[in-house]
C-alpha cells in the first residue's frame, strides 16, 4: 500500500515531464516504473509525450503495452532502437499478475527485433536491456547476434569502457540520476559496424605519463630513504612501475596515432552542481517542491517511500498525529547524553539536512528519508515539516531506533537498542549512494569516540 491521495501520480508526472523535455528518442520503462501499473504508466508517459519502447511487455489482452521499437535517421545513418525487460521480481510478481502484465521471453523478442529492424534498413541496432544484473544481460547478448550497442539499466554500474558481449558492446550509467552516459558514434565512409575506441589511446597515454611521474618520485625516495627496509620497498615499487611502463609503451606503439575509421567515444558525466539545470525542468521541480511544502504545512501526506515498491511496508496515509510519533529528536537525547551529543555534532550526520539544502532538495521526499531521522519509518512521521524540523539530520535515533519510551522509562538500561549493527547503516549507506565504498569496521570508528561508545 502506497500512501497516496494522488501523491504517486504527482511524482510520476514530475519524472515523466522531465523525460519528455529531455527530447528523448526512446525510453524503456523498468521494473520501478511498472509499479505504477500499466494504465497509469501509459497515461503519464503519453501525456508527457515520452516516446516509449518495449518489445516484450504485454497487457491482459495480449497486446503490446508500448511500441516495440523506433527507427530513426541520425545524420543520414539509420538507427533502430528497441527495448526488452526481464520477468517480474518475486516482490512484483503478484502485482503484475493482478494487472495481467506479462514480460515474454526477452531473447526471442530481441531476435525478432534485430531481424525486423535490419529488414527495415537499420545500419546500427541499439538494444535497451533491462533484464537484470550485468551477467544476465551478457548472457542475453551472447544468445542474440546482430545487436551493436546495448544500454543496460538495472545493475547500478558505471561502465566507462564499453564491454564486449556477443557481437555487441554494453554500456551503463549509474542509477538515481547521478550520472548520464554519453556515447558518441562517428561513422566514417559509411561503415556503421566497426568502431574503434578513440578515447583508448588518450587513456593509455595518460596512465603512462602518470607512471613516469611516479617512478621518478620513487627513485628519489629509494635513494633518500634512511632505513634499508624503506629503501627496499621503494626499489620494489620502481621495478613494478618499470614493468607497467614497458607494457604501456608497447600498447601505445601498437595503437594507431590517428584514427581513420569509424570511431566511438563513451563518457560517464556526473550530474553535480557544475551541470546546469534545464530551465523548464527546474521550474517544474520548484513547483513540485512548493506543493510539498504546502501539503506538509496542511498536514497532508507528501510523496511516498521509494523503497515501499520493493517490499518494505510504508506507513498508512495521513500525517502521523504528533502524540503517536515514537521518535524524540536528538535535542531530547542530548539533555542527558551530553558527551555523546558533542561527539555526534562533529560528524557529518549532524549536517545531513544542510547537504540537501545546498542542492535545494530538502523538501524532496525521495531524498529526505536518509538525511533525517524516522521519516516514513515505523513509529516515525509522514510529515515532512516534522522530519525536517524536530527530526532533522541523521540523529541518535536513526541508529538506536525510536527513543520516546526510553525517555520515560524508570530503568534506562534495556529500554532502547544499544547495539547498532551493520544492517542499520546499510539502510542508508546503500551501494548506489556510496559507490560501494561503505565499510562497517572503518566507518563505525568515525561515529564512536570519547563519550559515545569508546575511547
Ligand atoms: C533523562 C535522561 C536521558 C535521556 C533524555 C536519554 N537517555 Fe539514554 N540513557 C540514560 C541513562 C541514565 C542510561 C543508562 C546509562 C548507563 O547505565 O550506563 C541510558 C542509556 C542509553 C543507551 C544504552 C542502553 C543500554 O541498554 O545500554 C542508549 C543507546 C541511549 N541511552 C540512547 C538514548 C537516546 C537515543 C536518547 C534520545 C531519544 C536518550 N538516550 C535519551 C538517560 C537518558
Ligand atoms: C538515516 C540514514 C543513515 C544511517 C542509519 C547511517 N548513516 Fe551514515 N550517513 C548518512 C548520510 C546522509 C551521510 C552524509 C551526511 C552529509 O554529509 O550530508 C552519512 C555520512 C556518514 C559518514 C561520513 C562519511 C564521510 O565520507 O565522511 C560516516 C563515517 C557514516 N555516515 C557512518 C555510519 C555508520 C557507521 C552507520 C551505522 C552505525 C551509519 N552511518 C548510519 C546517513 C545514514
Ligand atoms: C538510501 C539513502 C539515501 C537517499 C535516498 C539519498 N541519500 Fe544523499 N547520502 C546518503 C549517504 C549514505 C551519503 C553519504 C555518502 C558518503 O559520503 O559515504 C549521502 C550524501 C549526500 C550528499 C553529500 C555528498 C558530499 O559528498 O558532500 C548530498 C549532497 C546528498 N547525499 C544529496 C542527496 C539528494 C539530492 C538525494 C535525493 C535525490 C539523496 N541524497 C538521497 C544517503 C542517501
Ligand atoms: C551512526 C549511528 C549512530 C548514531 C547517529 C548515534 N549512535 Fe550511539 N552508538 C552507535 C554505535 C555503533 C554504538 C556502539 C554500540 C556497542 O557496540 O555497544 C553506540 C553506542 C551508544 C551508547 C552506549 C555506549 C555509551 O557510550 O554509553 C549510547 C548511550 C549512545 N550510543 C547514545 C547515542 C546518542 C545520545 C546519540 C545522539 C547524540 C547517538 N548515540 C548517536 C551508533 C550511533
Amino acid at each position: 500500500v502506497l500512501p497516496d491521495e494522488g501523491e504517486v501520480e504527482r511524482r510520476a508526472r514530475l519524472i515523466a515531464g522531465a523525460l519528455g523535455r529531455m527530447g528523448l528518442t526512446a525510453f524503456e520503462p523498468g521494473d520501478r516504473d511498472l509499479v505504477l501499473g500499466p494504465a497509469l504508466l501509459r497515461r503519464v508517459l503519453a501525456d508527457a509525450k515520452v516516446p516509449t519502447v518495449s518489445a516484450n511487455l504485454y497487457d491482459q489482452k495480449g497486446a503490446r503495452l508500448f511500441d516495440a521499437d523506433r527507427l530513426v535517421d541520425a545524420a543520414g545513418v539509420k538507427v533502430g532502437i528497441f527495448g526488452v525487460i526481464g520477468p517480474a521480481s518475486a516482490d512484483d510478481a503478484a502485482l503484475w499478475k493482478t494487472w495481467g502484465l506479462e514480460a515474454r521471453d526477452p531473447a526471442a523478442a530481441a531476435r525478432a527485433e534485430v531481424a525486423s529492424l535490419r529488414a527495415r534498413g537499420a545500419q546500427i541496432v541499439v538494444a535497451l536491456v533491462h533484464v537484470g544484473l550485468r551477467d544476465v544481460s551478457k548472457k542475453l547478448l551472447d544468445e542474440v547476434p546482430g545487436i551493436d550497442w546495448a544500454v543496460l539499466g538495472h545493475s547500478g554500474l558505471n561502465i566507462e569502457t564499453p564491454e564486449p558481449a556477443g557481437g555487441a558492446r554494453m554500456l551503463e550509467a549509474m542509477t538515481m540520476g547521478k550520472h548520464v552516459g554519453r556515447l558518441d558514434l562517428h561513422v566514417v565512409d559509411g561503415d556503421a559496424r566497426q568502431f574503434v575506441d578513440r578515447g583508448h589511446r588518450a587513456q593509455v597515454a595518460t596512465i603512462l605519463a602518470d607512471h613516469q611521474r611516479q617512478i621518478a618520485d620513487f627513485r628519489t625516495r629509494a635513494v633518500e630513504a634512511p632505513q634499508p627496509s624503506m629503501r627496499q620497498y621503494f626499489e620494489g615499487r620502481v621495478a613494478e612501475l618499470e614493468r607497467a611502463i614497458a607494457r604501456e609503451t608497447a600498447e601505445l606503439r601498437a595503437l594507431p596515432a590517428e584514427v581513420k575509421q569509424s570511431w566511438f567515444d563513451n563518457r560517464i558525466i556526473p550530474l553535480d552542481t557544475a551541470t546546469a539545470d534545464h530551465p523548464a525542468v527546474a521550474m517544474q521541480v520548484a513547483a513540485y517542491n512548493a506543493e510539498n511544502a504546502r501539503r506538509a504545512a496542511a498536514g497532508k501526506p507528501v510523496g511516498f517511500s521509494g523503497v515501499s515498491a520493493h517490499g518494505t511496508p510504508a506507513p498508512a496515509p495521513g500525517a502521523t498525529p504528533p502524540d503517536q510519533i515514537r521518535f524524540a529528536g536528538t535535542v531530547a537525547c542530548g539533555s542527558c547524553h551530553q558527551a555523546a551529543l558533542k561527539l555526534w555534532q562533529t560528524t557529518r550526520h549532524a549536517h545531513a539536512l544542510d547537504s540537501l539544502k545546498k542542492v535545494k532538495r530538502d523538501h524532496d521526499p525521495t531524498c529526505v528519508g536518509c538525511h533525517v531521522t524516522g521519516f516514513l519509518r515505523p513509529g516515525g512521521t509522514t510529515d515532512l515539516a516534522v522530519a525536517t524540523g524536530r527530526l532533522r539530520d541523521v540523529g541518535c535515533e536513526a541508529c538506536h531506533g525510536p527513543g520516546v519510551d526510553h525517555l520515560t522509562a524508570a530503568d534506562k538500561r534495556g529500554s532502547i537498542t544499544r547495539q547498532v549493527g551493520e544492517s542499520v547503516c546499510r539502510g542508508c549507506h546503500t551501494a548506489d549512494q556510496t559507490n560501494g565504498d561503505f565499510s562497517y569496521p572503518a566507518f563505525v570508528k568515525a561515529v564512536l569516540g570519547p563519550g559515545h561508545g569508546g575511547a
